[in-house]
């Protein structure tokens, strides 16, 4: 417990503590909710808090910046950490426990244990970052295992991680229904985002044109233009606006496979991942 003991909810970093929570909770037969985050909260995390009260009587957010999901080089180190304006948010939110546990209990001396996951991590995200879904795998079923909730609910703002967690919950046999919250966005459309913090000013109101370029790319799919046509469209005006583009793509909304040629006759979505100076920039939207 210690130093979070002064926070405006129920807060700690103690894992026997966590368990006799959550068990006491179960043995009044309520229905546990989780919500994991890495903090620096906005309304898009506060929206799956609010899901996860609808869903669940009682909810536990985590707050942990896993070392294991970003590589060398990445924004671990710059990461906003602000668990006390974090914990007034869920506090706000009514919110029944904070879960903040420390990297050397998480990940104690000698830690070996990796989870390789395929199918939805195919591609997208791991073409740029190869470790990403193996750090959030690993990080994820350690906090189920932990909090063992009934339901967990993982924003569609990262939709390749929601289907890998939903895969992962399947192949794992966890008795756990993963339930996606739909993505907040800022009113020119922005998709909210922690990371959204990097950007300057300049950076943040070109920053809109993603979802204006994923807007347009998914009508033309729903006009029926085939997808590669479509795609070339939408890679052409990003290369424009943005320092990089990671990817931009259309695929299956259930696996995330490649489409087949031409016009999109299945449930999809599309997917892009830019870069606005040291900022990058990840969303997606359905088709139809
Ligand atoms: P983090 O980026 O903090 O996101 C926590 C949750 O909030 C994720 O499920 C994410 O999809 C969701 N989220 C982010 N922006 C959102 C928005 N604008 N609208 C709705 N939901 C949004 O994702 C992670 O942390 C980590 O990978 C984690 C799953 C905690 C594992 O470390």
């Amino acid at each position: 417990m210690s130093e979070l003991s002064s926070l405006p909810l129920a807060a700690t970093n103690d894992l026997s503590a966590l368990r006799r929570t959550v068990a006491d909770w179960k043995l009044k037969g309520l229905q546990v909710g989780f919500v994991p985050t890495m903090g620096a909260l906005h309304e898009g995390h506060l929206s799956l808090i609010a899901l996860a009260k609808e869903k669940a009587d009682r909810v536990v957010a985590s707050i942990f910046v896993n070392p294991a999901q970003f590589a060398p080089g990445e924004d671990f180190d710059a990461y906003p950490r602000t668990l006390d304006a974090d914990a007034a948010k869920l506090a706000h939110a009514e919110c029944d426990l904070l879960y903040a546990p420390v990297a050397s209990d998480m990940y104690p001396d000698g830690f070996s244990a990796r989870l390789s996951v395929e199918g939805p991590a195919r591609g997208l995200e791991t073409d740029f970052r190869p470790h990403f879904f193996g750090g959030v795998a690993i990080v994820v079923a350690k906090l189920f295992n932990r909090v063992q909730p009934d339901i967990a609910v993982f924003g569609e703002k990262d939709y390749q991680q929601f289907l890998v967690i939903r895969h992962m919950v399947r192949d794992l046999d966890l008795p756990i229904n993963i339930i996606p919250g739909e993505t907040l966005r800022e009113r020119d459309g922005l998709a909210l985002s922690s990371r959204n913090a990097y950007l300057s000013a300049q950076e943040r109101s070109t920053a809109t044109s993603l979802n204006e370029i994923l807007a347009a790319f998914t009508a033309d799919l729903e006009k029926g233009i085939d997808w590669e046509t479509a795609q070339g469209k939408a890679l052409a005006k990003a290369a424009n606006v943005f320092d990089r583009v990671d990817y931009i793509e259309a695929r299956c909304a259930e696996t995330l496979s490649p489409l087949p040629a031409g016009p999109v006759l299945q449930p999809a979505r599309v997917l892009a991942a830019v870069w606005l100076g040291k900022t990058r920039l990840i969303d997606n939207m359905p088709v139809g």
